[in-house]
């Protein structure tokens, strides 16, 4: 992914930032887009995973909708040029703003989380005089086999409405006369590796499909959710996950008429591969028992390894720069980079075997949960070198925050 003249580019520029590469999530888009094109699947782009100006541009170019988790969110979806047709807005705590600002959108669908829910976007609906299109979010109880912080499809999380409220759920509609039911909605968790999930996953939609038919309602819309995971340890090799399985497991196991949609919400597997997070290491610490790698990115930049023990592959750019092509080095040395003080870029030279140290990599914020990971094995680094934190395009920049009051952080695009 790094060529010796991208590292020269990064050398050139003040650290840290998330450096994106569009020609990776072009192929990426693509992938999907003709996988699930081959079943007439629809895929809603979960938004919430990155949120980026160019990279919404980007998706939207291929025709993908929308799926948004807040106001704001579907307002950046109609900026951003998604058809409003194909933007949907879920979320278990819907502000009465919110709703009111989709409703004057005219969003395709509500994927309605309580039955309290469905009767404040119906109230909302009426005094606006419109008719709201919704679809039930489903609690499936179907165990996604990821880490429980990212798990949304169980009885004890706070997502969807549990199937025992589905007699409510089936009253309230009836009542409700300024709400149009589309179908049923369901999202079971994120970074999904495991296919089997997925089949058990429509089982349930095709129980619960059956169910709301014999209680005389058309169900038009199966959305699926998103979910489905990348590999976080090997970027390089599986940058593209593969979609045709992933679709396949759904052509298989998902009962469809031809009247029906299916829809799916990918966030993760579509931005995961195309950003790292880069940095530049400002200070080697070796203790007695830990050497520590202390970069100028924290958990400011990328809070995924401190929230959820992500893992995510770290690399020492200066030093991969260095043994594959001497001719950079000599660009480098001329001296256009933009060196922190103290810092050389002698060790480029360096072809010789280096010494693999094992670091605790760190950030330079005031927690100690800052760490990216601990005993990563890298060349011997200096101060200076530039380090790449691989697959943090999604739930990356989106989760930056401004704690210890951090400048916010810049992103980089590949040239097109
Ligand atoms: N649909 C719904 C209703 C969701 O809640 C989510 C993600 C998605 C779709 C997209 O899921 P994906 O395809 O990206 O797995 N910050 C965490 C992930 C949180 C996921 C939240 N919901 C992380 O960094 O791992």
């Amino acid at each position: 992914m790094f060529n010796s003249a991208l590292v020269n580019r990064f050398h050139q520029l003040e650290t840290p930032f998330y450096y994106y590469d569009l020609q990776s999530l072009k192929a990426t888009l693509k992938a999907c887009a003709d996988a699930s094109f081959k079943y007439h699947f629809q895929v809603h782009y979960a938004m919430k995973a990155n949120f980026n100006p160019r990279v919404l541009d980007t998706i939207q170019s291929f025709g993908f909708g929308a799926d948004c988790v807040s106001g704001n969110e579907v307002l950046a979806a109609v900026n951003h040029g998604f058809k409003r047709e194909k933007i949907v807005f879920a979320g278990v705590g819907k502000s009465d703003k919110e709703i009111n600002l989709a409703l004057d959108q005219n969003i395709f669908c509500f994927n309605v989380e309580s039955v309290q829910e469905l009767q404040v976007i119906n109230d909302l609906a009426a005094a606006k005089n419109k008719t709201a299109s919704i679809a039930i979010r489903i609690n499936p109880n179907v165990d996604a086999h990821t880490h429980h912080f990212i798990t949304t499809g169980l009885e004890e999380n706070k997502f969807g409405i549990n199937t025992w409220e589905l007699p409510a759920v089936a009253e309230k509609l009836r009542q409700c006369k300024n709400l149009k039911f589309l179908g049923i909605h369901f999202h079971v968790g994120s970074q999904i590796n495991d296919l089997s999930v997925f089949q058990n996953l429509c089982l349930k939609v095709n129980e619960m499909q059956l169910w709301f038919q014999e209680e005389g309602f058309e169900v038009k819309v199966l959305n699926v959710g998103g979910g489905l995971g990348v590999d976080y340890f090997l970027p390089d090799k599986n940058s593209i996950v593969d979609f045709e399985s992933y679709f396949k497991v759904f052509k298989d196991f998902l009962h469809v008429n031809p009247n029906q949609e299916v829809h799916f919400e990918l966030g993760r597997a579509l931005v995961a591969q195309c950003a790292s997070l880069i940095s530049r290491v400002l200070y080697v610490k070796n203790g007695i028992k830990k050497n520590f790698l202390i970069l100028d990115a924290g958990m400011t930049e990328l809070i995924r390894p401190m929230l959820y023990q992500a893992y995510h592959q770290i690399e020492n750019l200066s030093w991969e720069q260095g043994a594959e092509n001497e001719e950079a080095i000599s660009n480098q040395q001329s001296g256009s980079s933009n060196q922190l003080s103290g810092s050389s870029n002698s060790h480029l030279a360096t072809q010789t075997p280096h010494l693999i140290t094992s670091y605790d990599v760190v950030g330079p914020i005031c927690e100690s949960t800052d760490c990216f990971r601990t005993d990563v094995e890298l060349p011997e680094s200096k101060r200076g070198d530039l380090i790449a934190i691989r697959t943090a395009g999604a739930y990356g920049e989106v989760m930056a925050s401004g704690y210890n009051l951090r400048d916010r952080v810049q992103s980089v695009y590949s040239e097109e």
